[in-house]
């Protein structure tokens, strides 16, 4: 079990796991259906979904990916284990925090994120780390929540009011120059809604330079 005793995000998905899909089965099949159409693979590359909670994008990725190619992390022992149960053993699932990614340099062609940025405190941390994971020409697909769309905006406002856990929404924009100035090149940006209350962004990236900290 994970020791939720410090931490406000391992705290709150520990006790959210076990319904997790459940609750949000409407939102996760959006997000995890839209980023996966922008995902173009390789038979051979090396995928890691950070942030990957129950495992849904996973459990997509493993009808079209081989599973030995892919690997999730997220800091939350019981989203983990809500995760282990769908997926195939051969997917290698790690605890740990975007901000501190428990990888070796360049191990990976491609990253992806979903429903996750907007929870984080240090961003620019966790792209240094991403940067620092992939292959040099990697990609990074991130899907969040777009901060262009009002009533993401209200949530935002809503959340840093009265939740512990809420980072930022950002804008388009913000969110393409924090990336870019990490040491990547923006390839496309999509931004779309999936209902009245969310309207999200899918940003395709490609690793470019060393990153200069
Ligand atoms: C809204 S859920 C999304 C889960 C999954 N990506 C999906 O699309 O179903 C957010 C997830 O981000 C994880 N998370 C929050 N802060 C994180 C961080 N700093 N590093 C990595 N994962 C984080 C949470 O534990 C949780 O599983």
């Amino acid at each position: 079990m994970t020791d939720c005793s410090r931490n406000p995000v391992v705290a709150e998905y520990a006790r959210l796991a076990g319904g997790y899909d459940a609750k949000w089965s409407f939102y996760i099949q959006a997000t995890t259906r839209e980023t996966l159409a922008r995902l173009v693979l390789r038979p051979q590359d090396r995928v890691l979904d950070i942030g990957c909670g129950t495992g849904a994008l996973l459990q997509r990725l493993c009808a079209i990916h081989p599973a030995p190619q892919l690997c999730g992390v997220d800091p939350v022992f019981e989203m983990l284990a809500m995760a282990r149960r769908k997926l195939s053993s051969a997917v290698d699932l790690r605890q740990g925090w975007a901000e501190r990614l428990p990888f070796a340099d360049a191990q990976f062609d491609v990253v992806v994120s979903c429903s996750v940025f907007h929870y984080l405190y240090r961003p620019d941390k966790a792209l240094a780390e991403i940067h620092r994971v992939l292959r040099p020409g990697g990609r990074l697909v991130i899907t969040d929540w777009c901060g262009d769309y009002v009533m993401c905006r209200l949530l935002d406002r809503y959340l840093k009011l009265t939740g512990r856990t809420h980072g930022q929404v950002y804008r388009a924009q913000e969110h393409l120059e924090r990336v870019e100035s990490a040491g990547f090149a923006t390839a496309d940006v999509h931004q779309y809604k999936i209902n009245w209350l969310w309207g999200l962004i899918t940003a395709r990236f490609a690793r470019t330079r060393v990153q200069s900290i």
